[in-house]
């Protein structure tokens, strides 16, 4: 990779940013949402399982998306009434969200790999989205293995949910937190 290219990378990579500073009113159209989550499927994947499933929630579907998690916090005892309020109105800030699911691997060390490669995947779609122009924020999900969530999302009820994704376009920008350098351990000889 040239020199530059790297450099336009590195921008890229520390121009994205979790927040949630967009215009509601202002739709992410679906071929984009779509192109995002093909782009998320390049990820690295051990055993090629190709374990990322997505849903994408627009207009009143959020809505429904914060209802589905209400209802299976209710179910797993998360929260209590204020906390599931606030989860019915959550995915209305944004114009859109992307549930990005995992499947089940039925060996422990396999389990685990999916979960990493949607991790990976996850990352692919910010930076996608980044690219595009749109702010991003990935959410941990209120319950990962909900039975009503899954099915709204279409996943199987072996899945679980990895995250949360608003995107939108945005408004304002935000600063980027400090990061501690990395810690390289160097073994040479
Ligand atoms: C697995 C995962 C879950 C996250 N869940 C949340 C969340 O629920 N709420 C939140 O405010 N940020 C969440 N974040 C985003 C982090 O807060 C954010 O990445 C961090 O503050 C660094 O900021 P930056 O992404 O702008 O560099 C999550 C990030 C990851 C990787």
């Amino acid at each position: 990779m040239a020199t530059d290219e790297l450099d336009r990378f590195a921008d890229l990579v520390r121009a994205r940013r979790t927040h949630l500073l967009v215009d509601r009113d202002r739709d992410v159209p679906r071929e984009l949402i779509d192109r995002l989550c093909d782009l998320a499927t390049w990820a690295p994947n051990h055993k090629r399982t190709w374990p990322w499933r997505f849903a994408s929630f627009t207009g009143q579907g959020r809505a429904r998306l914060g209802d589905a998690f209400a209802h299976d916090m209710v179910t797993a005892a998360v929260g209590d009434e204020g906390k599931r309020a606030k989860t019915r109105g959550k995915y209305l800030r944004a114009p859109a969200t992307v549930v990005v699911g995992c499947a089940a691997h039925p060996h422990p060390t396999f389990h685990d790999e999916n979960r990493d490669a949607v991790a990976a995947a996850i990352q692919n779609l910010l930076l996608g989205a980044t690219a595009a122009g749109l702010a991003s924020f990935w959410s941990t999900p209120p319950v990962i293995d909900g039975r009503t969530t899954l099915d709204l999302c279409g996943f199987e009820p072996t899945d679980r949910i990895i995250g949360v994704i608003y995107l939108g376009w945005p408004t304002s920008t935000v600063n980027a937190p400090d990061r501690p350098a990395p810690t390289i351990t160097r073994v040479e000889h």
